[in-house]
């Protein structure tokens, strides 16, 4: 899929623009606070119906206006005549209208499954630096993007800790616990929706975890990379079985039983301390965690690599070639990395540069179909 014209009204800093890109490489020039991450964040809204870096819908919106509205055709590779039209409104306090080829939808997931995308931004690092939620968040994005009932789950097993959460907060002793019909009910619950989750995210792990070795390999070519799946209650043994075959047998039992031994414990952090909510993923290079043992470059890569295993994923999973949304990677990399970057995107997909600086892109093998320079919040073509 790639995205052929592209309409923004009071969105952020624009107060208009009309643009027509083509199906390579485009190329986004700008001064720094011109508006690039504006851009490709709208991109990104009209492919996912969420920003990627804010979750208040109102800063979308520009600021002397009261709505924005967002509007865009998207081509597909495989059939030339399948054309989508994608309008969406946004107004304060959380109102969104959407149309699909003139016609009203209700929800955001009417549009979202239309214009797959990755996007690729230096907050990235977080997935690799920071701590675990960003990881999960990293995940289930991902499935939230392959599976429609994914976020549903999500949301229901979110409720179901909240509930379980203030339970606990209320009962004093692990003896008032164990008779507790209602706990055992919110217990039954968090095994059962807390089970998908696990399931779908060691799935999807399986599949990166091939991909992320893959590229960090590629990029660093001495080391060795290996990736696990850490479970709230296995913390401390990254035991090699977590991704295999037989990471996932007796879940259910293994998660209700955690649940039962962990009640003490939760009774006095008042909190809920196994779940999916406290798993994360772990990459080593060279036997150590990255999060505090690699380089900064190691673990810019690693980022990368990550991204480059979600692209692949839904390329296979939603049998569609994402957009791709570059905003300002290629700067963080050396010359080296760079040109090991564009070799595996360039051409494949249609992908959108944001850059500042001009002057390594000589020395790469791109070819731009469209350039663009944003300047005074206004986007113009260049040769
Ligand atoms: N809702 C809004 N209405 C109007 N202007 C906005 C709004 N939100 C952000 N801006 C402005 O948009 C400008 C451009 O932001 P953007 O992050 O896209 O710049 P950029 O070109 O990516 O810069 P950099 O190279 O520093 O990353 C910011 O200076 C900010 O003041
Ligand atoms: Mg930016």
């Amino acid at each position: 899929m790639y995205l052929k014209k592209l309409e923004l009204k009071n969105y952020r800093n624009y107060g208009y623009l009309d643009l027509n890109f083509g199906k390579g490489t485009i190329l986004i020039i700008g001064d720094n606070g011109q508006g690039k991450t504006n851009l490709l964040e709208s991109i990104h809204y009209i492919s996912t119906g969420k920003s990627h870096r804010t979750s208040s819908q109102d800063e979308l919106i520009g600021w002397d206006s009261d709505y924005s509205v967002l509007r865009s055709t998207t081509g597909s590779d495989k059939d030339k005549n399948l054309n989508n039209m994608i309008e969406i409104e946004l107004r304060h306090g959380n109102n969104i209208k959407v149309k699909v080829d003139k016609v009203y939808y209700r929800k955001k997931t009417d549009f979202t499954s239309i214009l797959p995308s990755v996007i690729f931004s230096p907050d990235d690092l977080k997935i690799v630096k920071a701590g675990p939620s960003n990881r999960r968040n990293f995940l289930d994005g991902i499935l939230d993007k392959i599976y429609g009932d994914f976020p549903g789950t999500r949301l229901q097993y979110q409720k179901i800790l909240t509930q379980r959460n203030s339970l606990i907060k209320s009962i004093r002793s692990t003896a008032d616990a164990r008779g507790n019909s209602t706990l055992e009910a919110w217990d039954d619950n968090m095994v059962k929706y807390g089970a998908r989750i696990i399931r779908k995210r060691l799935y999807l792990m399986k599949e990166l975890r091939k991909k992320i070795i893959e590229y960090m390999e590629y990029f660093f070519i001495s080391s060795t990379v290996e990736i696990f799946y850490v479970f709230s209650w296995d913390r401390e043994n990254l035991s090699a079985n977590n991704l295999t075959e037989n990471a996932e047998e007796g879940l259910e039992e293994k998660f209700c039983l955690k649940l039962k031994k962990n009640l003490s414990k939760d009774l006095s952090c008042k909190t809920t301390t196994v779940g999916p909510h406290r798993d994360d993923f772990v990459i080593l290079i060279d036997g150590r965690d990255i999060r505090s043992f690699g380089s900064q470059g190691q673990q810019r890569a690693a980022s990368i690599s990550l991204k480059l295993g979600e692209l692949a994923a839904l390329k296979e999973k939603l049998k569609k070639d994402p957009v791709l949304l570059l905003d300002d990677v290629l700067s963080e990399l050396d010359m080296e990395r760079k040109k090991m970057l564009v070799k595996i995107i360039n051409n494949k997909f249609q992908t959108f540069i944001t850059t500042t600086n001009i002057s390594y892109l000589n020395e790469l093998d791109i070819e731009f179909e469209n350039k663009f320079l944003v300047k005074d919040s206004k986007i113009i073509a260049i040769k």
